[in-house]
């Protein structure tokens, strides 16, 4: 395992430090290809990136973006989408026009469309010559993307039914209405496949996971342990998220600053 780890006081310095290692790649590679996430936790890490570009100290808009993740049942055009967040947290603040984006497609579809849809991420991939940077957050049950516990490794993307934790961890997203059953996700081969991979992830709710993650076994139980596996992950915690993971839990609040 090669984990380039840190730990900082809060959100902010997470926010701080995790858009220095992605304002990093863009300034070796302008071109980068980056998949980003969407949830709660990485919209300050976008703000950051935002305020960078707006300041003219980051140019992002020959990066190409590609999802993550998105609920099945829900259109691009809904605000609930992923697609939407992305456009309004990421593409559009950053600079990078539609056609540099690689987004998913949750419109509900026979099964063969939504097969194609996956076959057609996998391929938009392959074809920018493979994701440089893929940022993910992690779930409070391990789970990287949609890839739930139980999903083997060598997954890629699919659809995949979601784990009735997340489906009540997203509750207050879609109320009144229920939280979509399924959704469209890369797998973890595929974001394995980066070649680098910056693990964010703040709080209390998130510190089992993430010492699952990173001290537990190698195994489809903590889909987020695959990371154990790969050869560049960064991971930027604050000292709560970081709390439960033993070397560090005496350190947690501050280390290594
Ligand atoms: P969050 O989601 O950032 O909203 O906590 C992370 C995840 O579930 O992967």
């Amino acid at each position: 395992m090669s984990v380039d780890l840190r730990v900082v006081t809060d959100e902010s310095a997470v926010a701080q430090a995790a858009a220095d290692v992605v304002a990093g790649v863009i300034r070796v590679r302008p071109e980068a290809v980056i998949g980003f996430p969407t949830g709660v936790t990485p919209v300050r890490l976008y703000a950051e990136l935002a305020a960078r570009v707006a300041r003219g100290e980051l140019d992002c808009s020959r990066v190409t973006a590609v999802a993550l993740d998105e609920y099945l049942g829900v259109a691009p055009s809904d605000p609930r989408s992923f697609a939407d967040f992305l456009r309004r947290h990421v593409l559009e603040p950053l600079g990078i026009s539609g056609a540099r984006a690689a987004l998913l497609d949750g419109t509900p579809a026979p099964d063969d469309v939504l097969v194609g849809r996956c076959l057609a991420h996998e391929r938009a991939i392959l074809e920018a010559g493979g994701v440089e940077l893929q940022i993910v957050g992690i779930g409070r049950n391990g789970h990287l993307g949609f890839n739930e516990p139980g999903t083997p490794f060598r997954s890629r993307t699919r659809v995949t039914a979601l784990a009735a934790a997340t489906r009540v961890v997203n509750a207050l997203e879609f109320a009144p209405d229920p939280v979509p059953m399924a959704a469209l996700t890369q797998g973890l081969a595929t974001i394995e496949e980066a070649r680098t991979i910056l693990l964010v992830a703040t709080g209390d709710a998130k510190a089992a996971a993430v010492a699952a993650a990173f001290a537990g076994p190698v195994e489809v139980s903590c889909p987020a342990s695959v990371l154990q596996r790969h050869a560049d992950v960064r991971a930027v915690l604050d000292g709560a998220a970081a709390s439960l993971w033993a070397p560090l839990a005496d350190a947690a609040t501050g280390y290594p600053a």
